[in-house]
């Protein structure tokens, strides 16, 4: 998310005249775009902040002015500290303000001169507003990311989203419609739709006429029919949300993707409750099965918290059980750290760091024996790949499997932006090695439909 509004930023100040440079010296405003969901997310601002200090005195020495901003979440909840902590720091602005940035940057030109000052702060919600103000996005390369709503209802007592990114906003359809075309016109082959929580989507149809909103499940069997669009996905999703239309999508919809990102946090329905995430673990296995009943080939990634207050032995022995039964291919996992201004981080029962790091690098031992497990039963098998960057060897194409599994062959450059089939060779356990497949190599087996991939166990 934090990556697409960054883009958006770079849109709505192409309108004054900015563009992106890539040394942070050449930069008429240098712009940290934050994260606030974990504790050592929102630390690396002061120490990066200090940084942008030295190179904005370096270059108001040189009789160039800087602007310094602080967007996301941390200057949503942090705001004005921020100018007590950094008062060199020029603006701070909330994931709802960036349409108003370059009236922002306006009114910070008129006191540029000076390296200290009170600065300009916009923190207000005004979802609805920022989407209709920002201009349309621009090009966005091969996989391109698409925000179709955000904020949160849910409060999940470990997470701040829903105070810093405000109640949930879905986008009206036409407005996505209007976005993808052209991204997929400006080259876009895959579209990543975005959200908080992308699968509660209930965006209305007609803009502006309530009733006749519709769910995710729509929401993609209508961006399939856009020319030239091969690709989709969606996060990130809650368990609760995963409704019986947006299910079947995943079989109707054939360029859906088979991997769906579907956080879990834990496998304990204890900690679920606690973690007031309004489902169990009985409701997740019945997800999986359903899938797997649409498309066979469907493969789960989850996000999982450690650690969080209460957490027994037990508990996590039930997160590991869950990890043993789903074998999840890739995911993404954290020690529980308190958030100020949740409820967690007003529970009893804290669990001390030296328990949170043993029982991370277990759960990571075992989440990442099924990864490698994974990628190396994808050897000698043929999958189709979006080569969306070049790699660091000269003639090397890096592209993403269906998977989300990093490829990487030595290929010709007009394979740049294409789909193309290729046969995997190799496996560094997070990222696989391949060459173009040549239809002539019939021995290999394909993947997709019916192929014995499908049904390989882990
Ligand atoms: N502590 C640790 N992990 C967290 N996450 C969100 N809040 C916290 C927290 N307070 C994780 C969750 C979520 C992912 C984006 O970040 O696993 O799914
Ligand atoms: Fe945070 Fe996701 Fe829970 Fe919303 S559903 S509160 S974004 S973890």
């Amino acid at each position: 998310m934090n990556v697409y509004d960054s883009d958006r930023m770079t849109d709505v100040l192409a309108t004054i005249g900015y563009a992106i440079t890539e040394k942070p010296y050449n930069a008429d405003m240098l712009i940290i775009n934050t994260c606030h969901i974990r504790e050592q997310a929102s630390e690396k601002l002061f120490s990066e902040l200090g940084r942008l200090r030295n190179i904005k005195i370096e270059r108001q020495n040189a009789g160039k002015p800087t602007i310094i901003a602080v967007a996301g979440c941390v200057a949503q909840a942090a705001g004005d500290e921020i100018f007590n902590r950094a008062p060199y720091v020029d603006i701070v602005l909330g994931p709802q303000a960036y349409h108003r940035l370059p009236e922002m940057v306006l009114k910070a030109m008129d006191r540029r001169k000076k390296i200290i000052g009170k600065g300009i702060i916009d923190i207000e919600f005004a979802t609805e507003t920022k989407f209709d103000s920002l201009p349309n996005a621009g090009a966005r390369g091969f996989s391109a990311f698409l925000s179709v709503q955000e904020g949160c209802n849910k409060f999940c007592t470990f997470c701040v989203v829903p105070y810093t990114r405000g109640a949930e906003y879905s986008r009206p359809v036409e407005d996505i419609i209007f976005e993808a075309n052209n991204l997929v016109r400006d080259g876009a082959k895959e579209l990543i739709l975005l959200g908080q929580n992308v699968n509660a989507y209930h965006g209305e149809k007609i803009k502006g006429q309530t009733g006749t909103e519709v769910g995710l499940g729509y929401l993609l069997r209508t961006l399939a029919e856009i020319n030239g669009l091969e690709r989709m996905r969606y996060i990130t999703s809650h368990p609760i949300d995963m409704d019986d239309d947006l299910v079947a999508a995943h079989r109707e919809v054939t360029i859906l993707m088979p991997l769906l990102h579907l956080p879990v946090q834990s496998g304990s329905n204890h900690v679920l409750k606690k973690m007031n995430r309004h489902h169990k673990i009985e409701d997740y296995y019945r997800i999986s099965e359903k899938l797997l009943a649409q498309r066979s080939d469907t493969k789960i990634s989850s996000d999982f918290i450690v650690g969080f207050p209460g957490e027994s032995d037990k508990d996590f022995e039930d997160t590991l059980k869950l990890i043993r039964e789903i074998k999840f291919i890739q995911s993404y996992s954290f020690k529980y750290s308190k958030r100020p201004g949740t409820p967690g981080a007003l529970m009893e029962n804290q669990i001390p760091e030296e328990i949170k790091s043993e029982r991370l690098a277990e759960l990571q031992g075992l989440l990442e024996g099924y990864q490698s497990n994974f990628n190396r039963k994808s050897i000698n098998t043929v999958m189709p790949v979006l080569f969306d960057r070049k790699g660091k060897e000269s003639g090397q194409l890096v592209g993403r499997s269906p998977f989300m599994q990093p490829v990487h062959v030595t290929a010709p450059e007009r394979y740049f932006g294409q789909i193309v089939d290729v046969k995997l060779l190799n496996t560094t356990s997070t990222s696989l090695g391949g060459e173009i497949y040549s239809k002539s190599e019939l021995e290999h087996e394909m993947y997709g439909a019916n192929s014995n991939f499908e049904n390989a166990q882990m």
